[in-house]
Parts: C-alpha cells; sequence; structure tokens
C-alpha cells in the first residue's frame, strides 16, 4: 500500500521488517482506539491522542487509568512517523517500540503485554483480523505494536494554509500577516526560530529532531524539575533537554511544551521574548527578542495558525465495532 503524502510534508518510509498494508492499518486503526487494551477497559491510546484535539490531549497531564496522572504533556501523534525518536526525551527509537510504553506504563494503561494478547486472542473478529494481515498464528504484542506503528504512520497531515502557499505556490493561501510572521521565524536576526524548528528543501516538519533546554519546568531557583534526555545519554550537556517538537497542527494542541504550563501560542511567543528561563543548561541559539515589536508576535503567531494541515480521512474511531 502507499501512503498519500499531502503538500508539504516528505515521505514517510516504512520499516523492512513491517511492510505495510491496508488491512493492517485497519487492524491497527481498531487497536488504537479500543479501551480494551488497558487494565480496566477504561483507556485507549486515544484517549490522550485524541483525534478531536489535533491528536494530543488538552489536558496539562493526561488521565491514565483510574484518573492517574504524569508528569508530561502527552504530544500529538500527528506526523510521529517522522520523528528520529518518540518521547520528549526520545528514549524510544521506532513506533513500534514506543507502542509497547503506554499499554505497561502504571499511570497510563496500567495492563501486560502478556493479558493484552489474551485479550486479543479470545475476539474471535480481532482472530480474524490478525490473521488476514500476519497469516495464521498466535496473536503477540509484535504483531499488535507493528499495526499501530503503521497506522500512527497514515496519521500526517500536510496541505496547510502556507504549505499551499509556500510549496504550492498558490498567493492567496494565506495573508501577509502570514507572510510576515515566516520571516522573522526563518531571520536568525528577527525570531531565529528556524534553527531548531527547522524545514528541508521542498518540506518541512519544523523540527531538527534534536534536544534543547530551554528552561521550560526550571523553579523559582533556577532548579530543573525533569532531566529530559539526561536520563536518556547521561551527558552532562542534555540536562533538561526535550526534543524539539513539530510546528505543523501546533494551534490544535494546547497546552504547549513537555510540562504543558504555557496555555497558549500567544503564551509561547512571549516566552521566547525573554530567551525562554535562565538555567546553566539553556540552548545558546535562545536569543533575547526584545527587538520584536507587538506587530511582529502577533505576525509570528499568525505564521504559526497557518501550520494547521488537513486530517486525513479514516483515522478517526472505525465505527461498526
Ligand atoms: C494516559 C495517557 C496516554 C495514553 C493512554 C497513551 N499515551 Fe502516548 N503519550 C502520552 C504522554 C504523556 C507522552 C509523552 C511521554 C514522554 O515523553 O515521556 C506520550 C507519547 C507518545 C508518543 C511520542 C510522540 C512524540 O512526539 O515523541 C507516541 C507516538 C504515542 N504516545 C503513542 C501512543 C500509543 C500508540 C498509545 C496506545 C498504545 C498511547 N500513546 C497511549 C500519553 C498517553
Ligand atoms: C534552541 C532551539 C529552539 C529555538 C531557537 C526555538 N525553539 Fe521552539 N521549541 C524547542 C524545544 C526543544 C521545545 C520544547 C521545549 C520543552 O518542552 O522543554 C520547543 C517548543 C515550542 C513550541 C511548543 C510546541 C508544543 O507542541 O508544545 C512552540 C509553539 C515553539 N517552540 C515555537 C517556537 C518559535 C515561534 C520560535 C522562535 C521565536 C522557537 N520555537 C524557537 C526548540 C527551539
Amino acid at each position: 500500500m502507499e501512503i498519500q503524502v499531502p503538500v508539504g510534508l516528505p515521505s514517510v518510509s516504512i520499516p523492512a521488517d513491517n511492510p505495510i498494508t491496508a488491512d493492517q492499518v485497519a487492524l491497527g486503526r481498531r487497536l488504537y482506539y479500543d479501551p480494551n487494551l488497558s487494565v480496566d477497559g477504561t483507556v485507549a491510546c486515544a484517549s490522550c491522542h485524541q483525534p478531536d484535539a489535533g491528536f494530543g490531549d488538552p489536558d496539562q497531564f493526561s488521565a491514565g487509568v483510574g484518573g492517574q496522572r504524569g508528569g508530561r504533556q502527552a504530544p500529538t501523534v500527528l506526523n510521529a512517523a517522522y520523528f528520529n525518536e518518540q518521547f520528549w526525551d526520545g528514549r524510544s527509537p521506532s513506533l513500534e517500540h514506543q507502542a509497547e510504553g503506554p499499554v505497561q506504563a502504571g499511570v497510563e494503561m496500567a495492563n501486560t503485554l502478556q493479558a493484552v494478547e489474551e485479550y486479543l486472542s479470545k475476539e474471535a473478529s480481532y482472530v480474524e483480523q490478525f490473521d488476514k494481515v500476519y497469516g495464521p498464528g498466535p496473536i503477540t504484542y509484535e504483531k499488535v505494536a507493528k499495526a499501530i506503528g503503521n497506522f500512527e504512520r497514515t496519521v500526517i497531515a500536510g496541505n496547510s494554509p502556507f504549505d499551499r502557499w509556500y510549496y504550492g505556490k498558490d498567493d492567496a493561501a494565506v495573508e501577509d500577516a502570514v507572510k510576515r510572521g515566516f520571516e522573522i521565524f526563518k531571520d536568525p536576526k528577527k525570531g531565529n526560530c528556524e534553527v531548531c524548528h527547522s524545514m528541508q528543501e521542498n518540506t518541512a516538519i519544523f523540527t531538527d529532531n534534536k534536544y534543547h533546554n530551554l528552561g521550560v519546568g526550571v523553579d523559582d531557583e533556577g532548579n530543573l524539575t525533569d532531566m529530559g534526555r539526561y536520563v536518556v545519554t547521561k551527558q552532562d550537556g542534555d540536562q533538561g533537554a526535550f526534543k524539539t517538537p513539530t510546528l505543523r497542527n501546533v494551534a490544535l494542541n494546547a497546552p504547549y511544551m513537555h510540562d504543558g504550563s504555557l496555555k497558549t501560542l500567544k503564551e509561547v511567543v512571549d516566552f521566547y521574548i525573554g530567551a525562554g528561563n535562565s538555567n546553566d543548561y539553556r540552548d545558546k541559539d535562545l536569543l533575547e527578542l526584545d527587538h520584536l515589536t507587538r506587530k511582529d508576535r502577533d505576525d509570528l503567531e499568525s505564521f504559526l495558525h497557518a501550520l494547521t494541515g488537513e486530517i486525513p480521512p479514516n483515522t478517526d474511531a472505525p465505527s461498526g465495532d
């Protein structure tokens, strides 16, 4: 099967050991929306990565089984296909690997992989679907993770007003404020945003897939409350560093930052004006942006709003189960 890629997005690469088929994507979609993958049948992937909220969560910290909450904001699954590593700290190397985490996380779905396998093996309609996709044989979590991974690879959104203007050469697709905001975004002497939220030649995900410390979540004494990437690499410079998130569809994904501490895009822009929060590990590419006028800041925000793309069909909850 071919994944249709909208304007502005690169092609999606499929891992060699997980060939994608339409039947597999349909299975992955069903699993993604199935709360029975959680220990008490109440929480699905979609509970925290909601299609109506840009595949993110409007709550600062998502509610898992029994209303428990972790300490990080649920990032969007939209365009996660393009991230080199998953999670704010990049601790997972692939979508397949990532899909094993939430099922077992105590504050998320609080289940075991074995219990999921048992549940699915008892559902005749699932057995039929797994057999169709992978051939007859036991249902393993590996097959579950592969199906969810390839479903997620179809959850990509491009063709935003920005894409139609910049890549599609449709001059009327955006207002002048967006065009001015884009200049500020790119210009190292103005916003200097593109240095981390990077663009490629003919496409853009607006992330360098790297980790930076902006000082989000430092306490009043300037101490980091979440070590971020450091926990994975143990490199001193990675203290308090988090993955640069994509800016695509960002208007749908409030609240912002790894701790969901900023509620609006206006608050995000204001945060950058002061070069984030001071601490020993703050990224050197964060500059004071006092020179940006109120109009410049509004234009930057208009640009961010123009990055909302089209969510593809057949990614919402399947009906008729
Ligand atoms: C209870 C809420 C919750 C549930 C349920 C949940 N997630 Fe998440 N998800 C999160 C949070 C919070 C993070 C960020 C955690 C971190 O970075 O440490 C995350 C991160 C991710 C990421 C990484 C995205 C990125 O930008 O790095 C993907 C992909 C993802 N989840 C997919 C899934 C899938 C698939 C399922 C179901 C198997 C699922 N999630 C279930 C809350 C949830
Ligand atoms: C030094 C690299 C860097 C620069 C420069 C930078 N960003 Fe970011 N951006 C990040 C990282 C890393 C995060 C996540 C930080 C965290 O949660 O701790 C982020 C988060 C964001 C978010 C929140 C996204 C979400 O889903 O939560 C927005 C919006 C954003 N940046 C816009 C901008 C704009 C606009 C500029 C320019 C004024 C800019 N960034 C400059 C690295 C950067």
